[in-house]
């Protein structure tokens, strides 16, 4: 057999299908309705996406719907739009303005809500607050704020004026807070006297102090005020939000800038765990287009919905999942402060309860969390609410799916397992929760106009179930557009290694009912004695086992095979690390995967090094696994301690 392929398979039988009274209400009610739209998206995507887009508020409608310019693409040009105006005044003017569009839970204080009608006030105001210190069309902002309000207001303000926002995840560094403002040359920085975690204060404002020593660009600092904490102000740089707002020039009412279609929207920086953070730029109407019909399908939203979405507002799941895309449909979106496990590892279980959530959207890394915890903290609480289930971020192991299916859901809430990325904008394979039976563990099907295919090294096809590179062959609205100030790294990362397709960067397969299955990042992809396996399913049988919680996987060196696996394991509470364990669990991974996936070496863990976000950094465990102890930058590491308590006990 080729070496290129994944020859090793998890194979996962079960099928759900959606229960039939959510089909009945459904936006698309059967797999019959989502093959005949989707055929027509596919063959004629230009005709599609313009229909679709004639939803939204233009001042202006495009004059060409898609134009290639040099491998650069360009949506719905000739077009004039304004995404806070379609996020916003549209409901506003449609009988929506006394709808709940925000709620916000903290982690300490009071809960805050916000109509349609008082949402448009705060970013109009703040939007005018900008304009006042000189902020422009095209100007950069960064933000680096908690998830507070005033973070999802100061996207909506920026788009307002035509500014262009990069956030920063608040949980950043100075210096990675540094890196990411020197490479979008911000001219103004909106922050907080800090933000609350796990019932901690974290410095914002301070690091932000220590960051702008080496942003010379940046000479602005507007400061929320959140805590009761005293911080260094340095005026006339450093001004307090509630000070300028309350002078009386600022006016409720904000002209909404007429934008063209392809102007910049906002930057963000992919998570850095390679090299570089790398700016993907996201532009106006495509990827509100794309946003707000993703979300309005995947997540089958009505009116009646609280739509809650764990993520933070500083990775793309939260620009698009709970701001753009949830407002874009006039509804309510719920954001939350602090961590999943604070006060108690039932805070998200509390949160639906208390306001009644009916979707609810997370990542397998906090499902894997909270399910070690037992069943009594979420059987404490009536969610009988929810109605729709998701996960992003990460493969979503079955056995994890499978917990969140029957204790979260009851087994009556469809889960929709969302592959997508920061550069796609927005969902790109997951179930339509009405029509798609779901197999735990596979991301299912394409969305509407999305074209995946997964190819071989040498650019074939590969076959059922041959795993291989995912691939997108046509373009769609909520593609990135570039990378900021390196168009050549877009053109070369992006297309360069099947020209002319959107190389994703991820390793998959399709099995025989056209479902695909994400195996992971393609640099993740371990080759043993010349086979590929996928680290994933390496780790989706280990999370098998009834003791353990989570794994990760990662190559080394290897004499005879050139590369082993080296696995990572974190138990469940009461299992021993016990030699006789790690010879079970390798003959769990040769049964469940293949003898071939046998890890080499297991190294019992209490913790893995991982990004605030939750995203395992497997570029440490490849340096603790290869004893090379270059282990590069650890301070996005929500605990950078764990990176010597790991290669201490490393497997020798
Ligand atoms: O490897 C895939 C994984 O996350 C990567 C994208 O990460 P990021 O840009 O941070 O965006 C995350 C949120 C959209 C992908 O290349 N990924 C994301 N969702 C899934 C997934 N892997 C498997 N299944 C998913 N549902």
């Amino acid at each position: 057999m080729p070496d290129d392929h994944v020859t090793s398979i998890l194979t996962e039988n079960r099928v759900f299908n959606p229960p039939e009274g959510f089909s009945r209400n459904a936006h698309v009610k059967s797999m019959q309705d989502y093959e005949n739209e989707y055929r027509h998206s596919i063959e004629n995507p230009e005709g599609y996406w313009a229909s679709k887009a004639e939803d939204l508020h233009w001042f202006r409608k495009w004059d060409s719907v898609l134009r290639n310019d040099c491998g650069f693409f360009k949506w719905f040009e000739g077009g004039k739009i304004n995404v806070s105006y379609n996020c916003l005044d549209r409901h506003f003017n449609n009988g929506k303005k006394d709808k709940i569009a925000l709620i916000f839970e903290p982690e300490y204080g009071i809960e805050k809500k916000y109509t349609y009608a008082q949402l448009l006030k705060e970013v109009c105001r703040l939007a005018n607050a900008l304009k006042k210190q000189g902020i422009r069309k095209g100007d950069v902002v960064e933000i680096y704020l908690p998830m507070i309000p005033e973070l999802a207001i100061s996207l909506l303000a920026c788009a307002r004026i035509g500014a262009v926002h990069s956030v920063v995840f608040g949980g950043f560094s100075a210096d990675a807070l540094r890196d990411r403002i020197q490479d979008s040359e911000a001219k103004l920085l909106i922050t907080a006297d800090g933000s609350f975690r796990n019932g901690r204060v974290y410095p914002l404002k301070e690091n932000a102090d220590v960051a702008l020593l080496e942003c010379p660009t940046t000479q602005k600092v507007i400061v929320v005020k959140r805590t009761e904490k005293s911080i260094p102000m340095y005026p006339p740089r450093d001004m307090w939000l509630h000070e300028m707002l309350a002078d009386s020039s600022i006016e409720d009412y904000c002209e909404p800038e007429q934008l063209n279609s392809e102007d910049s929207l906002f930057i963000l920086y992919t998570s850095g765990t390679t090299g570089k953070p790398k700016g993907v730029l996201h532009t106006q109407a495509g990827y509100l287009l794309y946003a707000a019909e993703t979300f309005k399908y995947i997540f089958d939203i009505k009116d009646s919905d609280i739509y809650f979405c764990t993520a933070d507002i500083g990775w793309i799941t939260g620009h698009s999942y709970i701001v753009y895309g949830p407002l874009a449909n006039g509804a309510t979106t719920l954001m939350y402060e602090g961590s999943p496990t604070f006060p108690a590892a039932d805070r998200f279980w509390r949160v639906i309860e208390k306001h009644k959530v009916s979707v609810f959207y997370t990542a397998p890394t906090a499902i894997r969390a909270l399910a070690k915890e037992g069943e009594e903290l979420p059987n404490g609480c009536n969610m009988s609410s929810l109605r729709l289930l998701g996960s992003v971020g990460e493969p979503i192991n079955p056995e994890a799916w499978m917990w969140y299916y029957r204790v979260i859901g009851k087994e009556k809430c469809p889960i929709v397992d969302t592959w997508w990325q920061t550069e796609t904008g927005g969902i790109m394979i997951s179930p339509f929760p009405g029509a798609t039976p779901l197999k735990p563990g596979s991301a299912t099907r394409p969305f509407f106009g999305i074209d995946p295919v997964i190819l071989k090294e040498d650019g074939k096809e590969a076959g059922i179930n041959e795993g291989g590179y995912l691939v997108i062959r046509k373009p769609w609205p909520g593609m990135l557009r570039t990378v900021w100030k390196a168009p050549e790294k877009y053109i070369e990362k992006y297309y360069g290694q099947f020209p002319g397709l959107y190389l994703a960067g991820d390793n998959a397969k399709k099995d025989e009912n056209g479902y695909f299955w994400i195996m992971g990042r393609t640099d993740d992809v371990i080759k043993v004695s010349g086979h590929r396996i996928g680290s994933a399913e390496v780790e989706s049988s280990l999370v098998s086992h009834p003791a353990v919680a989570e794994a990760a996987c990662v190559p080394y060196p290897h004499d005879i095979k050139g590369q082993a696996i080296y696995a990572f394991v974190m138990l469940k509470k009461g299992s021993q690390k016990t030699e006789q364990l790690k010879r079970e669990l390798s003959q769990h991974v040769g049964n469940k995967v293949g003898p071939i996936a046998k890890p080499d070496k297991i190294q019992f863990v209490d913790d893995l090094p991982k990004t605030r976000s939750g995203k395992i950094m497997r570029r440490i465990l490849k340096a603790i696994a290869e004893n090379t102890k270059e282990y590069g930058n650890v301070s996005t590491l929500a605990d950078p301690t764990v990176v010597e308590k790991l290669a201490a006990e490393r497997v020798q």
